[in-house]
């Protein structure tokens, strides 16, 4: 499978990635790894394949984005045992390579989705564009290549509002908001333009990405800037497919020119995740990665490259004026984040993407945020992957991240 490949992903999460790791008997990239596994059942959709088998209602919804995109959202309106009438709503935000999958892998007691639905929250799952389950569009077709020209820019000025709206629309309620990885930076990039959190209640931020430069996976380091010394070519691309053969040739080189032992991808990638189940990984494995777009890995590689957090580089004055009318792609300013907006930040001691240095200087960012507005929790043991499949990460995150939500 393709996990390989994911590899590349490298940039970033690695759902995928922890596909490799379970297959402890991969030590090479191999054919074996393009193998798509077959999907779960591709016509049925997340909740008959992953919601309802576990004895849970769901519901399917759609909403389209301004920039016409069809996207797909799963609903659990109610757990196994609550059942209060006053539910708040709360959203769930995937990272990249991943879908809403992510939130539902593990057993129910084991998976946010479940358990919030089980402690009386109206759990939504959001999938974005150019996943599975939103890969439509009004009028582009994934095989065309402008169905491909996004980054992050567009996922938190479009999906996320589209999701967002759409839920606050259905409930008439704001929402709780829980994102991964990418999920987190849409958010953060969405909210300091002030843009959702009228509709939001709160926002729970995990393995939260912004600044990228002192990321400690020297890997991801370096394939970010093979990825950046070749992006004309990349971008012909435009589709990035974590199992392809591209990917997978791109991973290979980068680890047989390092030298690397590439058998554990995913600790090299994202940091050694203390706390998934092995089984877990299988559930996973018989799903294919999601796709993302090339010019998304460029976009995360520059801002590897520079630290900052910024719109997609051109790459030339041109161009960027063009697109912003200044010469260099505009800031996203975190300061401009609302002080009184509840935010949970959570960071784990060994996630070699959301590393310790760069979410200190996004906490120093929210230095003027209202002090009993803002709650941070480090587990020291935690890497990437952990907080949305740990064993443990019900006790670890989510309980405290529950206790959050309560009061805001
Ligand atoms: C929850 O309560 C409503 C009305 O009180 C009832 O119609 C519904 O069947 C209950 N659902 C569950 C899962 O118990
Ligand atoms: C939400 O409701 C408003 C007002 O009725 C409507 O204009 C908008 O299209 C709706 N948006 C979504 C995403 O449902
Ligand atoms: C790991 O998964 C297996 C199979 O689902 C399960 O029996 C076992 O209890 C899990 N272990 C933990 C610690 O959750």
């Amino acid at each position: 499978m393709a996990s390989t490949v994911v590899s590349l992903s490298s940039i970033v999460l690695l759902c995928t990635i922890t596909a490799v790791q379970g297959r402890k008997t991969l030590h090479h990239l191999n054919n074996e790894w393009l193998t798509s596994y077959s999907v779960i059942n591709d016509i049925d959709g997340i909740c008959k394949t992953m919601v309802e088998t576990q004895g849970y209602t769901c519901e399917e919804h759609q909403v389209t984005t301004e920039d016409g995109y069809i996207l797909s959202l799963q609903r659990i309106p109610v757990g196994r045992s609550s059942n209060n009438t006053d539910k708040p709503p709360v959203l769930l935000q995937h990272g990249i390579f991943c879908d809403a999958l992510t939130w539902l892998v593990n057993s129910p007691d084991e998976s946010l989705g479940f358990i919030l639905a089980d402690n009386g929250y109206d759990v939504w799952l959001a999938n974005t564009r150019g996943t599975k389950y939103s890969n439509r569009h009004i009028s582009l077709d994934p095989d065309d290549m402008a169905y491909w020209d996004w980054s992050w820019d567009e996922l938190a000025s479009y999906d996320l509002p589209a999701f967002v709206q759409y839920v606050y629309n259905h409930t008439g309620q704001r929402i709780h908001y829980a994102g991964h990885s990418l999920g987190t930076l849409m958010a953060l990039a969405s909210f300091c333009q002030g843009q959702v959190v009228n509709m939001l209640r709160s926002a729970a931020l995990l393995s939260p990405i912004a600044h990228m430069n002192q990321i400690t996976s020297l890997l991801t380091k370096i394939a970010a800037d093979a990825f950046l010394a070749n992006d004309i070519y990349w971008l012909g691309l435009r589709e990035f497919v974590p199992n392809g053969d591209v990917a997978a040739k791109f991973a290979k080189d980068l680890c047989h020119i390092l030298n690397f032992d590439c058998s554990n991808l995913m600790s090299l990638f994202a940091g050694p995740n203390c706390c998934i189940n092995s089984s877990t990984i299988d559930v996973f494995l018989d799903h294919e990665p999601p796709p993302t777009a090339t010019k998304n890995l460029v976009h995360l590689s520059q801002m590897i490259r520079t630290g900052t957090i910024a719109q997609y580089d051109y790459g030339n004055q041109e161009q960027n004026m063009q697109h912003y009318g200044q010469p260099l792609p505009p800031l996203y300013d975190m300061t401009g984040i609302l002080n009184e907006f509840p935010l949970f930040i959570s960071y784990g001691g060994q996630d070699t993407l959301s590393d310790v240095k760069d979410v200190q200087v996004l906490l120093n960012d929210l230095k003027d945020h209202d002090w009993n507005k803002l709650v941070v929790l480090l587990n020291e043991d935690y890497a990437h992957v952990d907080f949305v499949m740990g064993v443990n990460a019900n006790q670890m995150i989510y309980d405290p991240m529950m206790d959050f939500f309560k009061v805001n």
